[in-house]
């Protein structure tokens, strides 16, 4: 039987350029969708799919994401005190167990593979998931507790993958497919950011991994791959000789929140699903779309 999966593994070094002047002083992990950062989103999925333990691999500047998960001593009190009960929850939701968050940095920018890598030590040698906070997957159940249920039936190592825009390859790692093995698939190829002629699919890998530890081997090599970067997909490439790599595809709505147009897109979607505010954002979208769609000549329209 598979073994259980109790660890995650959250690569949060990055600079968040993409999102300057927001991300000056405040990592890009604590942007908020509706009323909490990325990274709690990150966190309840885990949560929901039976995770225990969490190390972040952070880098300078991303002290607020330790902050966040901690207890807030001086607000919960003050919130107490003024009979603030939701609000407290609130916050105390947002809390980690004390010891299971674990936090490491990555020293030098090399890329996915090598801050996968900085959590070795901290994962030992057991199966871990990875979950790149940046994709915000909207959906009941999660996308992390859809994989862990259908890797309890294969085990080996399960990658989410979901379809792409067969043009956009080269923003991904693009799997090739196999067999049916129960809710997933053999993958028999992958490839990270192929142009659209070498692509095998467009199931592009979503930022959900169950790996094996056996890969921590392979990331320790230190081989540089795309943008010369130690690339995950190059070490699952290399795992993949040796154990089965099963892609699992997710039925649900994926948010880029790397991308400014992801992150408002999933602001929106994630306001039109909350009771107390989606009258307002709804009636709000109305009349942007009814003024945006006056002016025809400013839309912009697909290829
Ligand atoms: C990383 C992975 C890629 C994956 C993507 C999902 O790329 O290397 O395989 O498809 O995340 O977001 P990055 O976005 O860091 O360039």
């Amino acid at each position: 039987m598979a073994q259980r999966v109790r660890k995650a593994v959250l690569p949060v070094a990055g600079l968040g350029t993409r999102f300057l002047p927001a991300t000056k002083a405040m990592p890009k992990e604590m942007l908020t969708v509706v009323d909490r950062p990325l990274i709690q989103y990150a966190i309840e999925e885990c949560l929901a799919a039976g995770i225990e333990e969490f190390v972040f691999v952070t880098g300078r500047n991303k002290s607020a994401l330790e902050d966040h998960f901690d207890a807030a001593y001086e607000l919960e009190d003050t919130l107490v005190k003024r009979g603030k009960k939701r609000e407290l929850k609130q916050t105390q939701e947002a809390t980690i167990r004390p010891g299971n968050a674990i936090f490491t940095r990555q020293q030098q920018p090399l890329g996915l593979g090598h801050a996968v890598w900085c959590a070795r030590e901290l994962v030992g040698d057991e199966p871990f998931a990875v979950l790149l906070p940046d994709m915000l997957m909207a959906g009941e159940p999660g996308c992390l507790a859809q994989m862990v249920a259908a890797y309890h039936e294969v085990g080996g190592n399960m990658l989410a993958v979901e379809e792409c825009d067969p043009a956009r390859t080269d923003q991904y790692g693009i799997v090739g497919v196999g067999e049916t093995v129960g809710k997933a698939f053999r993958i028999t190829s992958m490839i990270e950011k192929p142009k659209p002629a070498d692509a095998p699919s467009n199931l592009f890998i979503n930022g959900r991994y169950i790996l094996q530890p056996e890969i921590f081997a392979l990331l320790g090599e230190h081989r540089r791959g795309v943008g010369n970067e130690i690339q995950l997909t190059d070490a699952m490439i290399a795992l993949a000789a040796k154990q089965p790599f099963y892609g699992f595809r997710y039925h649900g709505r994926t948010y880029d929140c790397g991308s400014k147009a992801g992150l408002v897109q999933a602001n929106v979607a994630l306001a039109l699903g909350r009771s107390d505010i989606a009258p307002a954002v709804a009636d709000e979208m109305r009349n942007l779309l009814t003024r945006y769609g006056s002016r025809e000549d400013e839309v912009p329209r697909p290829a």
